[in-house]
């Protein structure tokens, strides 16, 4: 498959996790990939680790002005910009009587804020060439999730700003959607098992328990909606989330 042939695609947080997965994923199907991260050098090595054309970016989404120098870079360098895959996150879990005022911040910043620069240093690039594909990531959790009050506002926050995206900028050929996944096998999940004092592979087969289809999701399973939501297969779609969690939101 070559959907993305002569495409470039931006993904960040993409050192590792689902980020790395889908910057994998667009990767195989003939993108040119910027995998853009905190740690520049953490960003290079995953983009060595990438088939085809990639560079590594160090950049804190929640930075305007390294953002708007980072996509200035990626033009440059790829000779375009055609993709963002907004998926740099962080999580600061708490219930509320204890979530400080900085665990809002980060998780606002990254998630919110992040998206929201990203986006619009991008958006100048795709409404001159009247095409451009965005996808944010959400999460499950914006249903609402115990101790993630911060994770939760931020990630239905990332829903409006999709939907109202999607409205603004469809006129000039861009797609703005979001895919909410549900239980994914990362280090963002092995962290949320150690906060628990529960063993990795025993809080996966919990959650695993608990799904209709029986498995924890991998980054795999993300990237392959995400890219088809950057594809042009998807071009009739906008301002939509999609949940890729097996049916666990069912439940
Ligand atoms: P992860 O923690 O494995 O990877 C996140 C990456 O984002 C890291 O490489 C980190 O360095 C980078 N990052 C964090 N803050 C950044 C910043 N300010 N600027 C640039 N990069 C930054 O997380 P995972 O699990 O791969 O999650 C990826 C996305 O998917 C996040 O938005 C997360 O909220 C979302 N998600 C994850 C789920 C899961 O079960 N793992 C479920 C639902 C949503």
């Amino acid at each position: 498959m070559s959907r993305f042939e002569g495409r470039v695609a931006v993904v960040t947080g993409a050192a590792r996790g689902i980020g790395f997965g889908t910057a994998r994923r667009l990767a195989e199907e003939g993108a040119a990939v910027a995998v853009v991260d905190l740690d520049e050098s953490a960003a290079e090595e995953a983009a060595g680790r990438l088939p085809g054309t990639a560079i590594g970016v160090g950049c804190d989404v929640a930075n305007a002005s390294g953002v708007a120098d980072a996509i200035s870079r990626v033009v440059e360098e790829l000779a375009g910009i055609h993709v963002l895959v907004n998926n740099a996150g962080v999580t600061r879990d708490n219930l509320l009587f204890k979530m400080t005022e900085d665990d809002w911040d980060v998780v606002m910043n990254v998630h919110l804020r992040g998206a929201f620069l990203m986006t619009r240093a991008v958006q100048q690039h795709f409404v001159e060439q009247r095409y451009g594909k965005v996808v944010n990531l959400s999460s499950v959790s914006a249903l609402g999730n115990r101790g993630q009050a911060n994770y939760a506002a931020a990630k239905m926050g990332v829903q409006g700003l999709t939907r109202t995206l999607g409205i603004e900028l469809g006129p000039f050929g861009i797609n703005v959607n979001a895919v909410a996944p549900g239980f994914i096998a990362t280090e963002m999940t092995d962290a949320t098992a150690a906060r628990l004092k529960m063993d990795v592979e025993e809080f996966r087969q919990l959650n695993a328990e608990g799904n209709p289809v029986k498995r924890v999701g991998f980054p795999e399973d993300i990237a392959a909606a995400v890219a088809f939501l950057s594809s042009d297969e998807a071009s009739y779609i906008t301002g939509q989330t999609l949940y890729v969690d097996g049916g666990g939101k069912l439940g």
